[in-house]
């Protein structure tokens, strides 16, 4: 399906009803990563996967994707559809950065909080580095720039050994991207501001999720996170990378779905 946001078309699944889960992709990834999650969750809730703009199917800008603005589109998305009563907000990484920006702006738009294999700070010094040649890689030698070096560290040694046509599957999903968007969120993520000072001021139910195996954001940011959100959740899942919920979707679902019977 697609909507009108702002000035491009942004492209979403819904399935299920009940209370709303806004689900918020990861970088360099879509909507369709959150499949395993549509197809099985949506028997415990409304689903709903935006492509951010300048992914899957969403048309692209020009310009940086600040997390802010990315956080703008996500609300107003929410009003695309109509919906006005608090929804539970669940990103994954890039959309953690998301989920955190949209909470910084539109907290009481908020019913609980999922953080999957993300972390508060902003980019280092060298981080920021990566980003531009990241970008300057994009720029020459397109979309294909971004999915290599991503697929070589994004899943557990495990998944890479024993799942290979969920490797080539994801590979699949990373290419249906574009330049622009990839553009876009490399130069927002590199400008993110520090989200850490929020931690301790959340006032919501909060999931946190992470595989032990994630080679891009260590586990150990998750439990930092536990310890300043007060009264948070936080699961690690075993045999599972920075794709948990792709690689780990029965575990994922099963927490997922306990952290929403809570709510
Ligand atoms: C993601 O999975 O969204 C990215 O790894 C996040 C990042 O590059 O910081």
């Amino acid at each position: 399906m697609q909507t009108q946001i702002h000035d491009f078309s942004m492209a979403y699944d819904e399935e299920g009803q009940g209370l709303p889960v806004l689900f918020i992709h990861g970088y360099p990834l879509n909507r369709q990563m959150w499949q395993f999650q549509t197809s099985g969750l949506n028997a415990v809730a409304r689903i709903l996967a935006p492509d951010l703009r300048g992914f899957g199917d969403s048309q692209p800008t020009e310009g940086n994707y600040s997390m802010e603005l990315l956080a703008d589109d996500c609300a107003a998305f929410l009003d695309a559809l109509q919906i006005n009563k608090p929804v539970v907000v669940a990103g994954l990484s890039m959309g953690g950065y998301v989920t955190m920006a949209f909470y910084r702006k539109y907290a009481a738009r908020m019913a609980g909080m999922i953080l999957t294999a993300t972390r508060p700070g902003p980019d280092s010094v060298e981080g920021k580095a990566g980003r531009d040649q990241a970008a300057a890689r994009v720029q020459r030698g397109g979309v294909q720039e971004a999915v290599h070096p991503m697929l070589t560290k994004l899943l557990s040694p495990v998944t890479y050994q024993e799942r290979p046509e969920l490797v080539a599957q994801i590979k699949k999903i990373m290419e249906h991207n574009t330049v622009q968007g990839i553009l876009g969120a490399l130069m927002g993520m590199k400008e993110r501001p520090d989200s850490t000072p929020l931690l301790t001021k959340i006032d919501l139910p909060v999931l946190i999720l992470h595989g032990a195996d994630d080679q891009i954001i260590p586990s150990k940011e998750a439990e930092s996170m536990h310890q300043a959100i007060r009264g948070s959740q936080l699961e690690i899942l075993p045999r599972a990378g920075h794709l948990l919920n792709m690689e780990q979707p029965d575990l994922f679902n099963q927490a997922l779905s306990r952290f929403l019977a809570t709510l």
